[in-house]
């Protein structure tokens, strides 16, 4: 059989069955089948109305957990208000996990205010900062200065935070939209807290609030500053348990300190 002839006696009789449809007043393709809409449901099923309506309708705005803690921070006005604030934050899964805020400790008031990376096992359990062996460390470190974080003497005393107020599983780092969200409950903390000097207490404390991405071992010692206040980094107790070596630095970062505090009282 000749292909050509027969493609084309195909198309000639589909072309004069459309031309007949045309003349027979045709003038719309439906199916093959005829559909009785007299028998059809006249008003579409609310699932199906539903269906086109989240189809057709504007997209939902997805939550901006950094711009939902901004704001739950700034319409906090006391230290209460604020541990309410982020308690009833709901973007951050490591509450989930853990079994209490780990808000403050010590003075509210205090000259200095220590701000730390986030609660371990022994914080987690007893909802303080800085009480497991780290924290011991810690005592002993600004007791050797004359400060404790219940000195009766406000100008000895010291307030104590973290950037994370829950336990991150397992101890580990916290990632950085964790620390990202966290971040303006922790500006709020200090602006209501209104001490006179930070202490950045470990890289993760450092890095988030001063966004820099130089390693505490290079910036420990060094003045800086964070909402308007003069910040110290110093090398985290944790770390110090770890390499005894580096006490020598953390003793010349405490004296450090200390004269800043007597110079300006
Ligand atoms: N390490 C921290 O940074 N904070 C704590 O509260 C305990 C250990």
């Amino acid at each position: 059989m000749n292909l050509q002839s027969g493609w084309q006696s195909e198309f000639e009789i589909a072309r004069a069955c459309l031309e007949w449809q045309v003349e027979m007043g045709v003038d719309e393709a439906i199916c093959d089948a005829p559909i009785d809409r007299y028998a059809l449901d006249p008003a579409p099923a609310p699932k199906i109305l539903a269906k086109v309506a989240a189809k057709t309708a504007a997209p939902a705005i997805a939550a901006d957990p950094v711009a939902e803690a901004e704001s739950l921070a700034a319409a906090a006005h006391d230290l209460d208000a604020l541990a309410a604030a982020l308690s009833s934050y709901p973007h951050c899964e490591l509450k989930l996990g853990a079994r209490n805020l780990v808000f403050s400790d010590g003075r509210a008031g205090a000259r200095v205010m220590i701000v730390g990376e986030a609660p371990g096992r022994e914080e987690d359990l007893r909802g303080r900062p800085f009480v497991g062996e780290a924290g011991q460390l810690l005592d002993r470190m600004f007791k050797a200065i004359g400060m404790a974080r219940d000195h009766p003497d406000m100008a000895r005393a010291l307030y104590i935070t973290n950037i994370l107020p829950w336990r991150p599983p397992q101890n580990r780092d916290p990632s950085l939209e964790e620390r990202a969200m966290m971040r303006p409950f922790v500006l709020r903390h200090i602006e209501l807290a209104a001490p006179d000097i930070l202490v950045l207490m470990g890289r993760i404390s450092a890095a988030t609030l001063l966004g820099t991405s130089d390693g505490i071992t290079k910036i420990r010692g060094q003045w800086r500053e964070v909402a308007g206040r003069p910040a110290l980094p110093m090398l985290h107790p944790a770390y110090l348990l770890r390499n005894l070596v580096a006490k020598r630095e953390a003793w010349a970062d405490l004296l450090n300190l200390q004269a800043r505090l007597r110079t300006n009282p």
